[in-house]
């Protein structure tokens, strides 16, 4: 808990009693959370593992959110505003969640608005984020909504130079293009020697290029 955005500059013994506030739970790799449109009011943090955050469209598309660490918070939208869960949550692998029911989260800001504040700035950060992707998404060409899913990935979920297990399907959804048009700039970003592409992955070579690619910088 020490470790989490949500406890920054929080007293030890708040630490202490918020330990006992929180519920542990065990889920599978794979295990849904919750789904978009459920009701619920608890907050989580991601203790061990990873969480993915996505929504499915009646047409069957999925649009990727975020992919969650350890000591990264979900779920605290419908906590504060009482309306339904704005997005699924998921685990990739097998993962230990600490979860925080509404009347102790309460009980726990009152003593300690610092928490409040934390929550905030998880809050504005992650609209830094949406509104850097809305801009992306709606200005960008398709050769830098790849480039910007590919960047996400890296740096959420996989980490450096490592293979990123991926077919051009699922970019496609994640970049909202064609399978097509993914085979085509991911050809594109081969030639350039940003990407190396292999069957089922794709590995990034030169991060800041890609990036560039991402602002259409180049
Ligand atoms: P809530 O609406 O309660 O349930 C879904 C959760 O997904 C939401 O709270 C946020 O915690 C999280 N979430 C929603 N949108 C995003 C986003 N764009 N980036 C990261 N997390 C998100």
């Amino acid at each position: 808990l020490a470790k989490t955005p949500l406890f920054q500059g929080v007293p030890p013994q708040a630490l202490e009693v918020a330990r006992e506030a929180f519920v542990t739970r065990n889920y599978p790799a794979g295990k849904q959370i919750f789904e978009a449109g459920d009701m619920g009011a608890a907050l989580y943090i991601v203790q061990s593992g990873q969480v993915r955050i996505y929504r499915t469209y009646l047409d069957g598309r999925e649009r990727m959110f975020a992919y969650l660490g350890p000591g990264e918070v979900f779920g605290e939208m419908s906590l504060l505003d009482d309306q339904p869960r704005s997005a699924s949550a998921e685990t990739t692998v097998d993962s230990i969640l600490l979860v925080l029911y509404q009347d102790a989260y309460w009980s726990l800001v009152r003593k300690w608005p610092e928490i409040l504040h934390n929550l905030a700035t998880i809050l504005a950060r992650r609209l830094r984020e949406a509104d850097l992707e809305l801009e992306v998404l709606s200005f960008e060409e398709a050769r830098g909504r790849v480039a910007y899913a590919l960047t996400k990935l890296r740096k959420q979920r996989y980490g450096d130079g490592v293979k990123m297990k991926l077919t051009h399907q699922e970019l496609a959804q994640l970049s909202g293009t064609s399978r097509e048009t993914v085979t085509r700039v991911l050809h594109a970003l081969r030639e350039e020697e940003l990407v190396r592409v292999g069957s089922g992955y794709v590995e990034i070579l030169d991060p800041a290029g890609l990036e560039e690619v991402l602002f259409g910088l180049r």
